[in-house]
């Protein structure tokens, strides 16, 4: 007893009394008034000025220094080196991801906007940094903006007529070479889609309206040649560009890729196969210029079971989740997850937990990773809500996820927020941060 009196003045981690707090406990943090005492084998580290949190031993992937905080108390801070190294690239093996033969846990956010705002160098990092600090390890983003009248903010492509033309400058792909310094300065990969079904930036209908006419079908994207041809020319730019780039983790072909648009015409004629021969010829022609990098497809991950009462799982929107998986050049499966969206809203915890336990399934059978790599809920509760779904996913061992989406507060005020944007320092900021802990402690790559 007297022995360990004595070293309670070194060292604190091998005392635990019932005030201590347990692994992945709060244990600091502005407004904070808890222990700040981690159970054994813990260490209290600072992740960011709202939220300490007991870790398992000491991170090895961060750097420590001692540091006080506001409520007066000396923790350990882990700072994320602004010069993290990433190198290698992650690759998969079975359901999982790798990185140098060693598990790699895909968790994060997804922040579209940090590469299209004309944000400075400095907002960059301060919007990765918020999101390394929940010890994410990767971020989804746009990699594209379809323009006809350039109007100063970034753009990669402007249109004049049937003619695009890819801007390589300083508000072009050099600014999108910033974003993946800053990104990898946090530790962080991103994984970027090349098109958009929507018509937010541009997307598919800027091809399909450019180069076949104004109002012509949207999915004409998926059938036409001179569409194609255009798109993979783009996409071999940029792939390109980036070949041997780790802070590329993967490749989406698009975002949320559908045969119909509410708004623009559609010939008709487009059913879950034109969507799969369409993933399987792209992501084929990413493969054969990059042999580096991951290839998914980006979509929302419906089920094609015709006759299925739940409309996403009938097909009719042009996804065949299964079939996709089966597209050897795709690497891994993608889905989102918008219950309130899709006339779920009355359950969307329990509507979110069973579409999450059926891409598990897929994901077992097709022996491919399988990522929820959008999810978002504004009515219901968002924390509870999430807590539930992350639970899922750890029951499930589906591979990983990505909320939709990152918010920080920059330069010239916070960015970008649909509703469902997750600042520093709000609930679900901090679930996430439990949620990525316990996803690299299932994984064994923390
Ligand atoms: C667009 O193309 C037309 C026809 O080739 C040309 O006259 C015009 O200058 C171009 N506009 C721009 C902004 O480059
Ligand atoms: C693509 O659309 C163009 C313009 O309408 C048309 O001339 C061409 O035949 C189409 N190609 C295919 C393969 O459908
Ligand atoms: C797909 O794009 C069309 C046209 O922009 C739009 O009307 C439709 O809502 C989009 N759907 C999805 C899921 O992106
Ligand atoms: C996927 O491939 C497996 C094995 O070849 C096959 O049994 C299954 O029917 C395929 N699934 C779909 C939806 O095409
Ligand atoms: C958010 O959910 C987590 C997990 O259920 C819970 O521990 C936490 O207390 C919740 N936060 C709030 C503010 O309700």
């Amino acid at each position: 007893m007297n022995l360990l009196y004595g070293l309670a003045f070194i060292s604190l981690i091998s005392i635990s009394t019932a005030q201590d707090v347990p692994e992945y406990g709060q244990c600091g943090g502005i407004g904070y008034t808890g222990s700040t005492t981690c159970a054994a084998g813990n260490t209290c580290v600072v992740l960011n000025d709202y939220y300490s949190q007991c870790l398992p031993g000491a991170s090895s992937s961060s750097i420590s220094s001692t540091s006080t905080t506001s409520s007066g108390t000396t923790t350990t801070t882990t700072s994320t080196s602004p010069t993290a190294t990433v190198s290698g690239f992650v690759k998969t093996s079975g359901m999982h991801f790798t990185l140098d033969d060693k598990p790699f846990t895909l968790v994060g956010a997804n922040a579209y906007w940090v590469g299209l705002m004309n944000y400075d160098i400095a907002d960059m990092n301060t919007a990765f940094a918020d999101i390394a600090a929940t010890g994410a390890t990767a971020v989804r983003t746009l990699g594209f903006n379809e323009v006809t009248t350039p109007d100063g903010v970034a753009y990669y492509q402007s249109w004049n007529g049937s003619t695009p033309t890819i801007n390589f400058g300083a508000n072009g792909l050099e600014n999108f070479d910033n974003v993946v310094a800053a990104a990898k300065a946090h530790g962080l990969r991103l994984l970027v889609t090349l098109t958009n079904n929507w018509s937010d930036y541009g997307g598919m209908d800027v091809y399909v309206n450019q180069l076949l006419g104004q109002g012509s079908p949207h999915d004409y994207f998926y059938t036409n040649a001179t569409v194609i041809a255009a798109y993979k020319n783009y996409v071999k730019t940029f792939v390109t560009r980036y070949l041997n780039e780790p802070g590329i983790l993967a490749w989406e072909l698009a975002n949320e890729p559908r045969c119909l648009g509410s708004t623009s015409a559609t010939s008709g004629t487009c059913t879950v196969s034109t969507i799969s021969n369409w993933a399987a010829d792209i992501s084929a022609f990413i493969k054969s210029i990059d042999t580096n990098h991951l290839v998914a497809i980006g979509d929302e991950g419906f089920f094609n079971d015709p006759g299925n009462p739940i409309y996403v799982y009938q097909g009719s929107l042009g996804i065949d989740f299964n079939a996709n998986l089966n597209i050897s050049t795709l690497d891994f499966g993608t889905f989102h997850l918008y219950p309130e969206s899709w006339g779920e809203a009355d359950s969307p915890g329990s509507f979110g937990s069973q579409y999450i336990t059926d891409h598990a399934t897929a994901m077992i059978a097709s022996n491919k990773p399988v990522i929820m790599e959008e999810f978002g809920v504004t009515i219901a509760n968002q924390n509870d809500t999430y807590a539930g779904w992350y639970s899922t996913i750890l029951s499930t061992d589906l591979t990983g996820d990505l909320i939709w989406q990152a918010g920080s507060d920059l330069t010239n005020g916070p960015t970008p927020n649909d509703g469902y944007a997750i600042y520093p320092g709000s609930d679900v900021y901090v679930l996430d941060t439990q949620h990525a802990a316990a996803l690299k402690v299932r994984d064994g790559s923390s």
